[in-house]
């Protein structure tokens, strides 16, 4: 039986460009992204090259599980990287997918520019891109078939919105610290920009500090520290993610000060550690964020591989969690 699920390290994409550009030299004729030819595989199953942000989050390991579990399930053939969030990787990857002819590519890209020139090149072989979890700002929108993944700018409005809410009747300032994500990617900016907007609605609540804790928790922890050292009253954290939300719980404790209570904790995402802060009243309001892309990932590399018309955009569909929806929902979490 073949095997569906491949991880490449980074050493191992030397001798798969040797080889891939073997096959390359071979080949009579380039891949086409009409459905017309097969791929890299030569034996009919797709192949698909996909290119991950890394392994910085709780997040981004459910959905790097959910993308390796649906290609074993749809029979398709990943070729799978890991970037470690350097966009340098990335662009590395992708030119390795194109050297191998692999049948389509998708990546999660970890930041929101400068991927043009390399897009093009995969167009000029006629491999189709998939745009997974997060944008790109290319004017060209002719350089990927899809995009699918979160509305970001919707979860920050989302948690904004209710931060307004509970602040209604607040008559003196609210300080907000804010940790961002990566800098640079598409959810930090998108998140931020959501979160301003709605807070915009009530001119007490006023963001005192914002800085990127890069996804991580180690990241969280360290900006929280320094929020709290340059800050004496902080009545609010909005966190781009659950890890640093739950990095930023061992620094506010280790100030003396309860989370959930003395201040109040908005994250994003919605993993299952999240949800156990929220459901033990440490963390406040939680806006979703699926990384459970991969079964859809998977119909739309065979459609796109058929030649199928596939939609521009593709949104997942969330939600958001109070502290006691939070504990009706964990028993039954998957991530
Ligand atoms: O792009 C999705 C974001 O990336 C998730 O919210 C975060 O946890 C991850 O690292």
């Amino acid at each position: 039986m073949r095997k569906t699920g491949t991880t490449i390290t980074r050493r191992g994409f030397g001798a798969i460009l040797a080889a891939g550009l073997m096959a390359t030299s071979l080949a009579a004729c380039g891949n086409s992204d009409t459905g017309s030819e097969s791929g890299g595989d030569g034996d009919g199953q797709i192949v698909l090259g996909f290119s991950q942000v890394g392994a910085e989050s709780g997040w981004r390991t459910a959905n790097t599980n959910s993308i390796k579990e649906s290609a074993e399930k749809a029979g398709i053939k990943l070729q799978f990287d890991d970037a470690q969030q350097k966009q340098e990787n990335q662009i590395k990857a992708i030119r390795n997918f194109i050297q191998q002819k692999v049948d389509v590519i998708a990546f999660s890209p970890v930041v929101e520019s400068g991927w043009d020139t390399v897009l093009k090149e995969a167009k000029d072989a006629k491999i189709p891109v998939i745009l997974t979890d997060r944008a790109v700002d290319s004017a060209d929108k002719s350089l990927y078939k899809t995009f699918i993944g979160s509305d970001f700018v919707k979860e920050g409005r989302l948690s904004g919105e209710w931060l307004v809410e509970q602040k209604k009747d607040a008559t003196g300032p609210v300080n907000i610290v804010e940790l961002q994500g990566t800098t640079g990617s598409a959810p930090a900016n998108d998140r931020k920009k959501g979160f301003a907007e709605a807070i915009a609605a009530n001119p007490n609540l006023k963001i005192v500090a914002s800085q990127s804790g890069d996804f991580t928790r180690a990241g969280g922890k360290q900006v929280m520290e320094q929020f709290l050292k340059a800050n004496p009253k902080i009545d609010v954290l909005f966190a781009h993610n659950d890890d640093m939300g739950l990095g930023a719980l061992e620094a506010i404790t280790a100030a003396g000060k309860v989370p959930g209570k003395d201040i109040t904790i908005i994250t994003i995402d919605a993993v299952k550690d999240g949800m156990q802060a929220l459901a033990d009243g440490k963390f406040n309001f939680i806006a979703e964020c699926s990384p459970l892309l991969g079964d859809q990932l998977m119909d739309l590399v065979k459609k796109v591989k058929a030649g199928e018309e596939v939609p521009a955009r593709v949104e997942t569909q969330e939600t958001t969690f109070t502290q006691e929806q939070a504990k009706a929902a964990l028993p039954t979490r998957k991530y």
